[in-house]
């Protein structure tokens, strides 16, 4: 039986820094305010002609080169985002495929907001384990900043754009496999999260008929609540199930969507600061994005090294959410 290895990671951050303080000039805020609700200080901000694709693509070229796979070896793209170059058609990852000069690949784009990376991981595990493809490059992208109502100061204080890509691949070896991911949906829990407009159901069920626009909207208290109860019982099934303690955890990367979820998260395992990665702080909430920009960054500090165990938990719009136990298995 073939297994699924995480090989390799990449990322990409836009330039353009927006402050606490550049959005307290914008809406009714402050850096007080948005640091203790929030743990966040900065987020990136694409430019204006710089889309998902392109922070896709080049999270992927670097997750690529790191892997040691040959690029024409790749045979599945898949990317999460709910802030793709068009709505609807052509899918992003179609799009980053041909720019990294993949253009005959089998490639799509699924929606399950902040969870999307953990659930593109586990279609890379399932094609991968079925012997369906071997090399899948799996890509978490998202400019927020296009959906995103900078006269909300509700929403606009959290979000940022960036980019993660992955590599798995196929290997023989089950110590190098992915353990286990968990994932589930709740659409009881929709009008918490969404972009109202824009759809085929917007004409009946919009929540603001007036406005014309994809912007999110969020029921920030409520979400928060519901996101804390999934989370944590999301990382404690997933160690129950596999027999593994939260101290065998080496890196445990949340969603970053709020400081607060995270320690709450973190404390309910009883895990050592150490243990959390955090990137809340200068890249705000990125989506998709934020757990392969996490990892990333814990790799290019050089604190993430083979056969090191990462947890992974995301929680999101749908509502979604999932959690992952993956060794780090770059290829030897
Ligand atoms: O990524 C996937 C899922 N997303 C999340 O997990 C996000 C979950 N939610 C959150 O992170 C938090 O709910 C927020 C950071 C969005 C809001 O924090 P909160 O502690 O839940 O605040 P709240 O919505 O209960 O609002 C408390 C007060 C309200 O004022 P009143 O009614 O008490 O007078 C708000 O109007 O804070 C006010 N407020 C603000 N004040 C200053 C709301 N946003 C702001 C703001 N600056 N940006």
């Amino acid at each position: 039986m073939a297994y699924a290895a995480f090989r390799s990671i990449g990322a990409y951050v836009p330039k353009k820094i927006l402050t606490n303080e550049d959005l307290a000039k914008m809406v009714d805020t402050s850096d007080e305010w948005i640091t203790k609700r929030t743990g966040i200080k900065e987020r990136h901000i694409a430019a204006e002609n710089e889309y998902t694709s392109d922070m896709g693509a080049k999270a992927a070229e670097l997750a690529i080169q790191r892997s040691g796979v040959a690029k024409e070896d790749i045979d599945l793209v898949v990317c999460a985002t709910i802030s793709p170059d068009y709505f609807c058609m052509p899918s992003t990852a179609t799009i980053i495929s041909t720019k990294l000069g993949l253009p005959n690949v089998q490639a799509f784009d699924i929606s399950a907001a902040c969870t999307g990376f953990v659930y593109i991981l586990s279609i890379a595990k399932a094609f991968i384990e079925s012997g369906m493809k071997k090399n899948v490059l799996i890509i978490g992208a998202e400019k927020l900043s296009a959906i995103t109502d900078y006269e909300d100061r509700g929403t606009c204080i959290l979000f940022g754009d960036g980019a993660g890509a992955a590599v798995i691949s196929a290997t023989d070896n089950k110590d190098e496999a992915i353990i286990d991911i968990h994932t589930g949906a709740d659409g009881e829990f929709a009008d918490l999260l969404m972009t109202p407009n824009g759809g085929s159901g917007s004409a009946h069920d919009s929540l603001d008929q007036e406005a014309n626009s994809c912007f999110m909207q969020m029921k920030g208290n409520e979400t928060f609540k519901v996101a804390v109860r999934t989370l944590t019982k999301d990382v404690v099934d997933i160690l129950e199930t596999n027999n593994i303690k939260s101290e065998d955890i080496k890196h445990f990367v949340p969603h970053q969507a709020n400081y607060r979820i995270i320690k709450a998260v973190g404390d309910a395992l009883k895990l050592k600061e150490e243990q959390v990665v955090l990137t809340v702080a200068k890249y705000g909430n990125t989506s998709g994005a934020s757990i392969p920009m996490a990892i990333n960054d814990v790799y290019e500090a050089g604190n993430l090294k083979a056969g090191e165990l990462m947890l992974l938990d995301a929680f999101g719009g749908g509502l979604t959410w999932g959690s992952a136990l993956v060794p780090f298995s770059p290829k030897k």
